[in-house]
């Protein structure tokens, strides 16, 4: 790790809900394809996910969950620092120091966090506002080259960035200012049900989404309650979106052209893209399901695994936090 001139590439899921084929097909399957080319780390941001109500026990198994699946869907700790987020204290100094350089007008702009005070009425508390800042800790911290985002990440990867150019302006230059890395291919998956929104791990009716560890009769009968749109042809078209939903998974996964997939459906009914559908989303999730199961039963090995990516990890971030405490006209610790 960095002693090789590779770009650092970082990104994170908040570890809420269900992995779903949302998350493999718009993030993990990417960072898969990046690994040789760049040095990699993959967060689970369980401190992000304090800014919902959590049950301690649940978060606690989530995270070692979400952990096997991002190693059974191909993110292979050899290669890559898989690390949970509050194994190394760096990001929560950092993230002081960059609340302090961030203004309350640029977080009262954030979309998402009007979108999630909104949903949570009854917790809009001080870390849902400032989970931004968090968030460029994560990516200032390893001094990142490019972060991989969804859409909805773009606003707070243009902070992240907008925080280190102050930073590097008031203090001299420090950080590395980040840019995204918005995947060229891969669909945007949506809601079953509704599928104008984006599929999302967190939907509260799990009919929306298919998760990664669904068992195979549970995918059949989601699938086959999915909405599809008036008229009778399978093909893609804005206008019809629940259609076009089923059919951008099916193409996703099965690394064909569009052409190839509408003509392969050319008078054929709904039913058969559903049942079609749902068999090649059971047989590409098995052996990520059995590969799941395997890494669950040796906890040992996980253990070991985030101990590496924890140990390196707050190495690379111990250097970032030094050099910024030194900046900021901190005292320094001498032995
Ligand atoms: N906020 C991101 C999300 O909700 C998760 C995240 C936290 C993240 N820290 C990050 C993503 C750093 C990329 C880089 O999806």
């Amino acid at each position: 790790m960095n002693g090789n001139n590779k770009k650092t590439v970082l990104s994170g899921i908040q570890p809420s809900g269900h992995l779903c084929i949302g998350n493999y097909l718009g993030a993990i399957r990417n960072w898969v394809a990046l690994q040789d080319s760049h040095n990699c780390i993959f967060l689970v941001v369980d401190l992000h996910a304090l800014t919902v109500r959590q049950v301690p026990s649940e978060l606690r198994n989530r995270c070692l969950s979400f952990v096997a699946q991002y190693m059974a869907c191909g993110i292979d700790p050899e290669k890559s620092l898989i690390v949970i987020q509050s194994h190394v204290s760096q990001h929560a100094e950092l993230h002081w120091i960059l609340n302090t350089l961030t203004y309350m007008g640029e977080l009262n702009r954030m979309t998402q966090f009007k979108d999630k005070a909104g949903k949570h009425e009854d917790n809009i508390n001080a870390g849902l506002f400032t989970y931004p800042v968090l968030m460029a800790a994560d990516i200032l911290i390893y001094q990142a080259d490019l972060v991989p985002v969804g859409h909805d990440q773009k606003q707070h990867l243009e902070l992240a960035r907008n925080i280190a150019q102050r930073f590097n302006t008031r203090y001299s230059e420090t950080f590395i200012v980040p840019d995204g890395l918005i995947p060229k291919v891969g669909a945007r998956i949506m809601s079953l049900q509704a599928p104008e929104r984006k599929m999302s791990k967190s939907d509260e009716n799990l009919n929306n989404l298919i998760a990664l560890l669904d068992p195979p009769d549970v995918i059949v009968r989601k699938i086959k309650r999915a909405v599809t749109d008036s008229g009778s042809e399978i093909l893609f078209d804005e206008k019809r979106p629940g259609i076009t939903n089923l059919l951008n998974i099916y193409l996703s996964l099965s690394g064909q052209t569009k052409e190839a997939v509408e003509e392969h459906f050319i008078g054929k009914q709904y039913s058969e893209l559903k049942s079609e559908l749902s068999e090649r989303v059971v047989e590409f999730l098995k052996p990520i399901q059995r590969q799941y199961s395997e890494l669950m039963q040796d906890k040992a090995y996980l253990n070991s695994i985030l101990k590496k990516g924890a140990d390196t990890a707050r190495y690379l971030a111990q250097k970032t936090i030094s050099k910024v405490y030194r900046k900021v006209g901190f005292v320094p610790y001498k032995r």
